[in-house]
C-alpha cells in the first residue's frame, strides 16, 4: 500500500462489527464487561488498552513502515516513556538544538535521577562517537532540529548506534512520515508530537513512539501501561481523522514553506533564513537523501540581529498567529527565546544559535499570497 491510501487505511483493517461505521467509533469508556475473571474481549481498563486507541496506534504503525504505534497523552510523555528505558548510570547522546521542553525533561527531570545527557552538534555525525562509551544506552537525534533546522543523517547515526549497541530514537516531529521514515533507515524507535502535523488542527495534545521490534515494543508497552500517560479516545479519533488528510496538507505546508523561505531570503531587511531546501544549507544533500521534500518550518534573524525589530514583527503579523506550537492549518509565528525554547539557559541556547531576534515560522496551507503580504506588511 502506497502511503497516500496507508494514511487512509493503513492499520483500518478490522471494520466495526456493529453497523459497519467507516471510521472506528469513539470508545468512550474506561472499562469493559467480563464474563467471567479474565473473560474479555480483549480489552479490560482503558489505560491498558482502548479500540479508538488500538486503532490510532496500528495507523501510526503504518504510516512509519513499522510494527508497533503507542500513542501518549502527549509528546513529551512518549519521551520520557523512552528515557523511562535506561536505569541510573546510563548515558545518552543528545543533539544539542533540540525542543526546549525535551531539553527540561533531560536536565530537570532524568539527569536527577542519575542519567547523563551529553548534548552535542550532531551535523557531522561521526562526532557523535567521540561520546559514547560502555555506559552509553540511547542516542537521541530530533532531524529537523527544533528551531534551528539543523538536518541529521539518520542512516550515518544508525550505523554508528547498531556498531555500538545503542538503541537510536529520532524525534521526527518536524518531518512526520510523509517527509522521512526513521525506521527505514535504521533507527530503533521514531517519536512524534502528535500535537502538530500528525494531528494537524490545533486541537489535540498527543504523543506518537512507532518501533519495528517487538521485544522492545513490549518494554515500552509496559512503560506505557505502568506510568499511564495515555490519551483518551476521543484525541484518538481526532488525530486518527487528521491523518487522513496528512499527505495533502503536507504537501501544501511544502509548497507555503518553500515560497516562504525564498521570499525571505531575499529580504532586505532579514539577515539569514534557516530552512534544509536551501543548497546552501550545510546538511541539504542529507537532507535531500532523507526526506521527501523540505516541510513548512523555518527560522529566520533579523538584519543586524535586531531584537525589537523581531519582537515589532511577530507582534505585527495579521494571518500568521503568534503562539506556540506548530504544523497546523494555520500559520504560527514564535519567538523561541522568550516561548518555545525559554527552559534553555540563554548562554546553551545561543551556543546553538536560538538568538533573541530569531522568529520561528510553522507555515500553514492558506493562500500563499496572503501568507507572504502579511509578512511583506510585518516587516515593513
Ligand atoms: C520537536 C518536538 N518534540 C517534542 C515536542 C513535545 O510535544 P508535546 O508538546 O506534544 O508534548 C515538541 C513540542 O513543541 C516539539 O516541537
Amino acid at each position: 500500500m502506497k502511503f497516500n491510501t496507508k494514511t487512509i487505511h493503513g492499520g483500518q483493517h478490522e471494520v466495526d462489527p456493529a453497523y459497519g461505521s467507516v471510521m472506528p467509533p469513539i470508545y468512550q469508556t474506561s472499562t469493559y464487561s467480563q464474563s467471567t475473571p479474565g473473560g474479555h474481549k480483549g480489552f479490560e481498563y482503558s489505560r491498558s488498552g482502548n479500540p479508538t486507541r488500538s486503532a490510532l496506534e496500528r495507523s501510526l504503525a503504518s504510516l512509519e513502515n513499522g510494527k508497533f504505534g503507542l500513542a501518549f497523552a502527549s509528546g513529551l510523555a512518549a519521551i520520557d516513556a523512552v528515557i523511562k528505558l535506561l536505569k541510573p548510570g546510563d548515558e545518552v547522546v543528545s543533539t544539542s538544538d533540540l525542543y526546549g521542553g525535551s531539553y527540561r525533561l533531560f536536565t530537570k527531570i532524568f539527569e536527577d535521577l542519575g542519567i547523563k545527557f551529553h548534548f552535542i552538534g550532531m551535523e557531522n555525525a561521526a562526532t557523535i562517537e567521540n561520546y559514547i562509551n560502555d555506559k552509553t544506552k540511547l542516542i537521541w537525534v530530533e532531524t529537523p532540529t527544533n528551531p534551528m533546522m539543523n538536518i541529521i543523517d539518520i542512516k550515518a547515526t544508525a550505523a554508528i548506534a547498531k556498531k555500538h549497541n545503542v538503541l537510536l530514537a529520532v524525534d521526527s516531529t518536524f518531518a512526520t512520515p510523509y517527509l522521512q521514515k526513521p525506521l527505514d533507515l535504521g533507527a530503533d524507535i521514531v517519536m512524534h508530537s502528535a500535537t502538530k502535523y500528525l494531528g494537524g488542527h490545533s486541537d489535540v495534545v498527543m504523543g506518537a513512539l512507532v518501533v519495528k521490534e517487538e521485544k522492545l515494543a513490549e518494554k515500552l508497552y509496559f512503560i506505557q501501561n505502568a506510568s499511564g500517560a495515555v490519551c483518551g479516545p476521543q484525541d484518538s479519533f481526532l488525530v486518527l481523522r487528521g491523518i487522513k488528510t496528512l499527505h495533502i496538507r503536507m504537501q501544501r505546508h511544502c509548497e507555503n514553506g518553500k515560497a516562504i523561505a525564498n521570499f525571505l531570503k531575499n529580504h532586505p531587511k532579514i539577515e539569514k533564513v534557516y530552512w534544509p531546501g536551501f543548497e546552501d544549507h550545510a546538511n541539504h544533500e542529507i537532507a535531500k537523501s532523507q526526506m521527501e521534500d523540505f516541510g513548512g518550518m523555518i527560522s529566520f534573524v533579523t538584519k543586524g540581529n535586531d531584537y525589537d525589530q523581531a519582537i515589532k514583527i511577530v507582534e505585527n503579523l495579521k494571518v500568521f498567529t503568534l503562539a506556540e506550537s506548530l504544523g497546523g492549518v494555520e500559520s504560527l509565528a514564535g519567538h523561541p527565546a522568550s516561548m518555545t525554547h525559554a527552559s534553555i539557559p540563554k548562554e546553551e541556547r545561543e551556543k546553538t544559535g536560538v538568538v533573541d531576534s530569531l522568529i520561528r515560522l510553522s507555515v500553514g496551507i492558506e493562500d500563499i499570497d496572503d501568507l507572504i503580504a502579511d509578512l511583506e506588511q510585518a516587516i515593513g
